[in-house]
């Protein structure tokens, strides 16, 4: 069965003015749909066509380039429309003790994302996660992904170009402001974490 492009959960302007309607109309409609696009193409007929998206990416890394990138995008696409929201929302009483131990505070780790995110060099993404009882901030480079780590990711910020340059140009930390001012789901993480095993990408 093919993997579908997965509906933004918000209207498209739910985001603004960090990511505007006209940055998602290309990057969920133009550059998330190629990914699945390729992806579907790579595994159609192959002993891949129905495993679960996780099961590729981990099949592919280190093997299959091309059916990796496209795989890992798919996901880690997938992955961060699910990190923002147009509503805001609180860390639940877990992941906020967690935050505090590892961070100091919310606003700490929003500060540590922010640099780590203008830091990054190139494309890549930039996640909190957790691993052995502990938060991290990690980056992956291009399109690496944590789904097949040993991390439980909780939420990803995009830093490819495409990501931003039509609302802040090469102005990341701009960007960078505004997703993590109001707009990261801290309901997400809170639900991947209590969770405990990695969100998986849905058919
Ligand atoms: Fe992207």
């Amino acid at each position: 069965m093919a993997f579908r492009l997965i509906d933004l959960p918000y209207a498209d302007t739910a985001l603004d003015p960090a990511v505007s309607s006209e940055t998602l109309s290309y990057h969920h409609g133009k550059h998330h749909q190629a990914y699945v696009d390729k992806t579907n193409d790579a595994i159609d007929g192959t002993a891949h066509a129905d495993k679960p998206l996780e099961d590729i990416i981990a099949a592919a890394r280190g093997s299959n380039q091309g059916l990796f990138n496209n795989s890992a995008q798919s996901w880690n696409h997938g992955f961060y429309w699910h990190s923002m929201t147009g509503n805001e929302t609180q860390p639940s009483d877990e992941l906020k003790a967690m935050i505090e131990e590892a961070f100091g505070s919310v606003d700490k780790l929003k500060e540590e994302l922010k640099s780590r995110g203008a830091g990054h060099f190139a494309s890549g993404w930039v996640w909190l996660a957790e691993k052995g009882g502990k938060l991290s901030v990690e980056e992956t480079h291009d399109g690496d992904t944590l789904a097949d780590s040993d991390f439980n990711p909780l939420l990803t910020i995009d830093v490819w170009e495409h990501a931003y340059y039509l609302d802040h140009q090469n102005a990341r930390p701009k960007y960078l402001e505004g997703v993590t001012g109001d707009k990261l789901n801290w309901k997400f993480a809170s639900d991947n974490l209590a969770r405990g095993t990695t969100w998986t990408y849905p058919k």
